[in-house]
């Protein structure tokens, strides 16, 4: 018997990838700035209808940055659900909020609205869609409760760029939405993450609104270091 292995994932660094790194390394722009990052967030953010796009360290970074953009702190609850990876929850926690897990469908694994519903508490501020396995939740019901209870909807697309959900890409269908470009990711950059939005003021997505959001969160930090952009 052969013994053939499916990789978890291989990521293909195929196209200009060297040539560009060495760019890098003869322009000396190794780290957050440069030309690459100033391209790279505004030929993303358009690719999944977002007007706008800020470059973070990881996935986690911009989920951090979304939750503490969107002003939420201590007395805050947060619905994530309770099959995802474990960044949804902490990123809440790190600024002081409270992650609420609702369960999840048995059929698409992804959250369950009718579970969201039972969860809404009044101190309930914003709901965080995963789209778990490249796979959209169902979105339609989730942005019609949010809409009726007032709530934020934060999209965590680090699975999912590339998916659609009726047609349009994921991450413009709620408030705020972080991606993930670590190497297992549909499109990678090593580490990286970008957080979009249509919101340029308050969603934390300018490089002004970040350092504000960036500020909030390290003043309710509970246990990340990480620098976020
Ligand atoms: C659903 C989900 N959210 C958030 C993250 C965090 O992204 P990162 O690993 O870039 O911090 C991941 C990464 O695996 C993920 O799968």
């Amino acid at each position: 018997m052969t013994d053939y292995r499916v990789p978890l994932y291989r990521p293909s660094l195929r196209g200009n990838e060297a040539q560009y790194v060495l760019e890098c390394l003869e322009t000396s722009w190794i780290s957050a700035r440069g030309r690459f990052v100033a391209e790279f967030e505004s030929q993303f953010a358009p690719k999944v209808g977002a007007r706008h796009g800020l470059a973070t360290c990881n996935g986690t970074a911009a989920l951090h940055l979304a939750v503490a953009g969107l002003g939420l702190g201590p007395g805050d609850e947060v619905i994530v659900p309770t099959l995802t990876y474990v960044a949804c929850a902490n990123a809440v926690a790190y600024t002081g909020a409270v992650p609420v897990f609702a369960d999840c469908a048995a059929d698409s694994w992804q959250i369950d609205p009718q579970e969201i519903r039972s969860s809404i508490t009044p101190r309930t501020k914003a709901i965080m869609a995963v789209h778990l396995y490249g796979q959209p939740c169902e979105l339609d019901p989730i942005l019609e409760l949010a809409q009726r209870h007032k709530l934020f909807v934060i999209e965590d697309c680090a699975e999912a760029f590339g998916a659609f959900y009726k047609g349009r890409p994921m991450g413009a269908f709620g408030d705020v939405a972080a991606f993930s470009f670590f190497g297992n990711k549909t499109i990678t950059t090593g580490e990286g993450g970008m957080i979009v939005s249509n919101d340029v003021e308050c969603r934390g997505c300018d490089r002004t609104g970040a350092a504000r959001a960036r500020r909030r969160a390290r003043a309710s930090e509970t246990g990340t270091g990480a620098k976020i952009f």
